[in-house]
């Protein structure tokens, strides 16, 4: 995969050919077709660098770490020099120079991990940051979508629940318009934005009318670490579930019984009920199981792109 960047930050990163190579890559990983060792001469050394609370993104990162054959590092965060003001730039330079090729970093601070782009400490990967972008649950998405069938190009997808503060919602309004998929955008008025910020992409605060114009439908956690005490995003949680939560009896009453995605974590009862989560409607442990693929993927693209311009200080790399 040419020119795969150092710092993969958003969607809007990567090129359609990248993307399409990684979705071959992730695919070749599932087949078992890549048993060859991915790293041969010298075993990189990953770390997984979780600054805000995750189960899925981090497990699967350190997962598919361990099946790359890669060195894993679990950075604690919690216990590290960054609880004593360290910066997160000489943190990660302190890491590349112990040796560390690629950090994986969660961060609840939206576009941290910009300033890294013009000089890179340490090969990144967003593993997710504020309300900005989730771009590798994207990607996974994006696998899982096409593996169960899903014929993109044409379709519409409704994203259901609390898109503003969603990263995991903006990174797939940049990812599935460029496979032809239309996105609708539902939720009440404080939860989607007033007009839309992508292309292809529309907004609705109408639940019914929203399903019945869906192929699929992807539902969102209410992100209340988010709100920040707005009264105006508190007043929907008493009476979300009634409005825009996703439950069998709706799906068979407007005659969508259709497949429902979810990133997890999922509050059951809330945006989406137990007899979906219990059905084979529901997409969200096919997600899980292809997380650990896509993230093979993205780990082995990003290691092998051999751009030499990391770790620099004064025009000089701290280790070869
Ligand atoms: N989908 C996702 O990011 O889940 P976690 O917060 O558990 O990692």
């Amino acid at each position: 995969m040419n020119n795969f960047p150092s710092v993969f930050e958003a969607i809007n990163d990567l090129s359609k050919d990248q993307i399409e190579g990684l979705l071959i890559l992730a695919r070749k990983f599932k087949e078992r077709d890549h048993d060859k060792p991915q790293f041969p001469n010298k075993l990189p050394i990953v770390a997984n660098s979780f600054l805000e609370n995750s189960t899925r993104t981090k497990n699967s990162f350190a997962i598919a770490i361990k099946r790359l054959g890669c060195h894993y590092l679990d950075f604690n965060t919690e216990t590290s020099s960054l609880n004593k003001g360290e910066s997160l730039e000489e943190t990660l330079l302190t890491l590349y120079a112990q040796g560390v090729d690629l950090c994986i970093i969660r961060t609840s601070v939206s576009n941290q991990l910009s300033e890294f782009k013009n000089n890179t400490p340490v090969k990144i990967i967003n593993g997710g940051d504020g309300t900005n972008q989730h771009p590798t649950q994207a990607l996974l998405d994006l696998f899982t979508m096409q593996e169960i069938g899903i014929e993109l190009e044409g379709k519409t997808m409704a994203i259901i629940g609390d898109c503003i503060h969603s990263r995991v919602g903006h990174s797939l309004c940049e990812l599935l318009p460029q496979f032809g998929c239309n996105i609708i955008l539902c939720g009440p008025s404080d939860y989607v934005p007033k007009t839309p910020e992508y292309e292809g992409v529309e907004i609705s605060n109408d639940l019914e009318s929203t399903v019945k114009r869906s192929d699929f439908l992807y539902t969102l956690r209410i992100q209340k670490e988010r709100h920040a005490g707005s009264t105006e995003a508190a007043k929907h949680y008493d009476t979300y579930h009634d409005k825009y939560g996703i439950s069998r009896d709706k799906l068979k009453a407007w005659n969508k019984e259709v497949p429902v995605f979810h990133p997890g974590p999922a509050n059951i009862g809330v945006e989406i009920s137990t007899d979906i989560i219990k059905s084979s409607l529901y997409k969200g442990y096919d997600q899980v199981v292809n997380s650990i693929y896509m993230r093979m993927a993205i780990i082995t693209a990003i290691l092998s792109n051999n751009d030499k311009n990391i770790g620099i200080i004064d025009g000089t790399r701290i280790r070869d």
